[in-house]
C-alpha cells in the first residue's frame, strides 16, 4: 500500500482541513505514516498567522530537498493559508523547484483530482482558484476517536489591522444547521463524546443563511443531539459575545464551561488602532458577567505584545486586565509584521528588545495566575473525559475538564480500556501551571 504524510502548521482550523485530506486519501486507498522515509506522498499544510510559522516551513521545506533526490518519485504537495498570499505560489516553485503541487484553502475539495495531475506533470501544478462554495460530504479521517472538531464557519470578516487571516481564509460563510447536525449526529453514532464547533468568529455564525439561527440557537439544537456529552467552541470575538450565549452556557449542561475570548490587547487606544471594536471596559463588563452567571467558569485569551505604537502605559493597562479577570490562561504573541495588513505600513513599530521585555514580564504574569488558578483545584473532585494514555507518563491516562484543564491521573483497580470516551470522577492531588494530577475517585 501507498503511503501518504500530513504535517500541519497552524491552528484547528488547519488540522480539520488535514483530517480532511487524510479521508480523501484514504478513501484512494493511501495509508499514513509517521515518517517521512516511507511516504509516497508528503502534504505540508501551512499557517502564515505570524512569521515564525513561514519559517518552520522554508525550514521543512529545505529537508525534503534530499529526501526527493534520493526517491524521485515522491509527491510533494504543499497548501494552506501560507499558499494564499500575493506571490507565495511563485516564491515556492522558484525557489522550492522539486514540489509538485500548490493548492490553497478553497480547493481542498479538489484535492484528489489536483493529486493525479500533479502525479502526471513534470510541472508545478498550482490550482490557487476561489472557489467559496462550501463542500459537504468530504470524507474525514479524525486523529481522535472520542472528539472531533466540526467546522461551523469558514472564513473572517473582521480585518483587525495586524492579521492576515481574512486575507488568505475569506470571506465569512456559514455550514447550514442541517448539515452540521448531521455531521455530529453521525458522529454520535460513531462514538464520539466531544465535539468543538470551530470558526474564527463563532458568535457571527448564522450571518447570511435564509434561516432564523444565530450561534446560541445552533448550540441549543446541538445540546439536543443524544450521545455527545460536550460541546465546546472557539473560538468568541468578544464585540458581540450576546447574552442569549451566556444563558446557554450557564443552562445547557453539555455546553463546557470555558470560554476562550481573545483580549489582544488592554488598552482602547490600541484596541482602536487594532479594529477590534470593544474597549478595555466593555472587555471587562463581558468577563464580569461570564465570571458571576457562570461560577468556576475557565476564561482563557490570547495576546499580542508589541502591536505597533503600543506604549508602556498601554502595557501596563493589558497586565491591569490579565490582574483583573485572571485568566485560567493566555496564549502571548510577540507582535508580527504580516505584508498586506493595515498594520505592516504603520509607522510606529516597537523596538525588538522592548518587546521581549515586555513578553517576559506578561508571561511570568499569566503563569502566576494560572498556577494559582489550577491550585484552586487541589483536593476537589473533577468530571474528567477520559482520552488517552498520559503522554509522559505511560502508567497514567489523561482527558480534560468540563473547564479545559488537562489532567493525569492514575486509574489503580480499573481497566484503561474501559475508561476511554467515559466521563469519570477524578480526585485532584497536585497543580501545576500547565496541567491538574490526580486519581480516580472511587
Ligand atoms: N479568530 C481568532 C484568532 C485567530 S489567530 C480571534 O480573533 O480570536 C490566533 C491568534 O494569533 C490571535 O488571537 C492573535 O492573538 C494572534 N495573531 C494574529 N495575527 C498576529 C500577528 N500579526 N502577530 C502576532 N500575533 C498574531
Ligand atoms: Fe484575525 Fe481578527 Fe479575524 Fe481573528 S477576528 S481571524 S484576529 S481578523
Ligand atoms: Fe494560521 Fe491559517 Fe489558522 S494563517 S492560524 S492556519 S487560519
Amino acid at each position: 500500500m501507498k503511503k501518504y504524510m500530513i504535517e500541519t502548521w497552524g491552528c484547528q482550523m488547519n488540522e480539520e482541513d488535514s483530517e480532511k485530506m487524510a479521508g480523501m486519501l484514504n478513501s484512494m486507498g493511501y495509508e499514513s505514516t509517521g515518517n517521512k522515509e516511507d511516504a509516497d506522498i508528503i502534504v505540508f499544510n501551512t499557517c502564515c498567522v505570524r512569521e515564525n510559522a513561514e519559517l518552520k516551513v522554508y525550514g521543512n521545506l529545505g529537508i525534503l530537498k534530499n529526501l526527493k533526490k534520493s526517491k524521485p518519485d515522491l509527491v510533494i504537495a504543499v497548501c494552506g493559508c501560507m499558499m494564499q498570499q500575493k506571490g507565495m505560489a511563485e516564491n515556492i516553485k522558484k525557489n522550492y523547484p522539486f514540489v509538485n503541487l500548490i493548492f490553497g484553502t478553497h480547493n481542498i475539495h479538489k484535492f484528489p483530482q489536483l493529486l493525479n495531475n500533479a502525479m502526471q506533470s513534470q510541472n508545478t501544478i498550482i490550482d490557487l482558484s476561489e472557489d467559496y462554495n462550501i463542500e459537504e460530504g468530504i470524507p474525514i479521517k479524525r486523529e481522535s476517536k472520542i472528539k472531533a472538531f466540526v467546522t461551523i464557519m469558514y472564513g473572517c470578516n473582521n480585518f483587525c489591522t495586524y492579521c492576515i487571516v481574512p486575507y488568505v481564509r475569506g470571506r465569512e460563510r456559514s455550514r447550514k444547521p442541517s448539515d452540521i447536525i448531521k455531521e455530529v449526529s453521525n458522529l454520535s453514532e460513531e462514538g464520539y463524546r466531544e465535539i468543538t464547533l470551530l470558526g474564527q468568529n463563532v458568535n457571527s455564525y448564522g450571518k447570511g443563511l435564509d434561516e432564523d439561527i444565530d450561534f446560541a440557537k445552533l448550540l441549543t439544537r446541538l445540546s439536543d443531539v443524544e450521545g455527545i456529552e460536550r460541546i465546546r467552541f472557539m473560538t468568541s470575538h468578544p464585540k458581540d459575545i450576546s447574552y442569549e450565549l451566556i444563558d446557554v452556557i450557564k443552562n445547557c449542561s453539555k455546553v463546557c464551561k470555558h470560554v476562550h475570548l481573545p483580549l489582544q490587547s488592554g488598552s482602547s487606544r490600541i484596541l482602536k488602532l487594532m479594529n477590534r471594536n470593544y474597549s478595555k471596559e466593555k472587555y471587562l463588563k463581558i468577563a464580569d458577567k461570564l465570571k458571576s452567571e457562570i461560577p468556576g467558569i475557565a476564561l482563557t485569551t490570547d495576546i499580542i505584545i508589541g502591536f505597533p505604537g503600543e506604549t508602556e502605559e498601554d502595557f501596563e493597562e493589558t497586565l491591569d486586565v490579565v490582574k483583573m479577570v485572571r485568566f485560567d490562561s493566555a496564549f502571548t504573541f510577540l507582535y508580527s509584521k504580516r505584508e498586506g495588513t493595515p498594520a505592516f505600513k504603520m509607522k510606529e513599530q516597537v523596538d525588538e528588545r522592548v518587546k521581549h521585555e515586555r513578553f517576559n514580564r506578561l508571561l511570568e504574569l499569566v503563569n502566576s495566575i494560572a498556577l494559582e488558578k489550577n491550585k484552586e483545584y487541589e483536593g476537589k473532585t473533577v468530571r474528567v473525559l477520559v482520552e488517552d494514555i498520559s503522554k509522559n507518563d505511560g502508567t497514567k491516562l489523561m482527558g480534560r475538564t468540563d473547564t479545559g484543564k488537562l489532567v493525569n491521573f492514575s486509574f489503580e483497580g480499573y481497566n484503561a480500556d474501559d475508561l476511554f470516551g467515559k466521563i469519570e470522577d477524578v480526585k485532584i492531588e497536585e497543580a501545576f501551571t500547565w496541567s491538574l494530577n490526580g486519581k480516580i475517585a472511587k
